[in-house]
């Protein structure tokens, strides 16, 4: 029999290509995001309980995440005809939350042949052979994955962390700074590293807008307004 080939793409790979079939028709992934952010999920199957509390907490931050040029594309390996009818009991029979008559307008992938689930190491054989686990890959306007987060079969995700690094990684790019522990919008921001021992004592003499812990490990404001008017917002 042929091995079975499970691969995982890392931080900083190009995001695997490959055509599919969606609920929202055919695309071509990462090509058609080309320019934007990207949120690729997957999750276990569909009529599940805790899929289904994320598939509507995910279309109800949809329109924000689309302020800051991101796009969500979900994956499972069931069928098309499956998602669609799933998507359906959803908007019309399911109450969660406060969330009532949610439609899921990004598309969800079907991936019968499991090809995309394993490219993307969304196939976990000690978790299950086959059900993704619940994968989360950020990919970035060049197509490259900037963070990964899995999941257990068992344990829906938390969105605010998916929101929270979603803004850090834009913010990181848009301020060439780094963020701290816990990071929200508003708290000070890492600065670059002093590469030099010039840099360094300056940094540690000086009374400016930074505060340094020590030369290595300096920070400065930056205000959330200024955060949230580059994400878009
Ligand atoms: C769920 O979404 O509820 C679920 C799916 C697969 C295994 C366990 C839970």
């Amino acid at each position: 029999m042929e091995e079975q080939v499970y691969s995982m793409p890392r931080i900083g790979d190009k995001a695997p290509e490959f055509k599919a079939v969606t609920t929202q028709g055919d695309i071509n992934f990462p090509g058609d995001y080309s320019g934007k952010w990207v949120i690729l999920f997957s999750h276990p199957a569909d009529f599940t309980p805790v899929c289904t509390s994320e598939f509507m907490t995910f279309a109800n931050m949809a329109d924000d995440l689309k302020k800051m040029n991101t796009e969500l594309v979900g994956l499972s390996v069931d069928g098309l005809y499956s998602h669609i009818a799933w998507l359906r009991t959803i908007k019309e029979k399911i109450e969660y939350k406060g969330m009532k008559d949610v439609e899921v307008k990004f598309p969800l992938i079907e991936d019968i042949t499991m090809e995309v689930s394993k490219r993307y190491g969304m196939l976990q054989p000690g978790e299950s052979s086959t059900k993704a686990v619940r994968a989360v890959f950020f990919i970035d306007p060049k197509g490259v994955i900037r963070t990964i987060i899995y999941y257990p079969l068992a344990v829906g995700r938390n969105f605010d962390e998916i929101k929270r690094v979603l803004i850090a990684l834009q913010t990181a790019d848009n301020f060439s700074v780094a963020l701290p522990a816990d990071w929200r919008p508003g708290d000070d921001v890492i600065v670059p590293t002093a590469g030099s021992c010039g840099v360094a004592k300056e940094r540690m003499e000086s009374k400016d807008e930074m505060h340094c812990y020590d030369w290595f490990f300096c920070t400065k404001k930056l205000e959330e307004d200024k955060v949230l008017k580059a994400l878009g917002k």
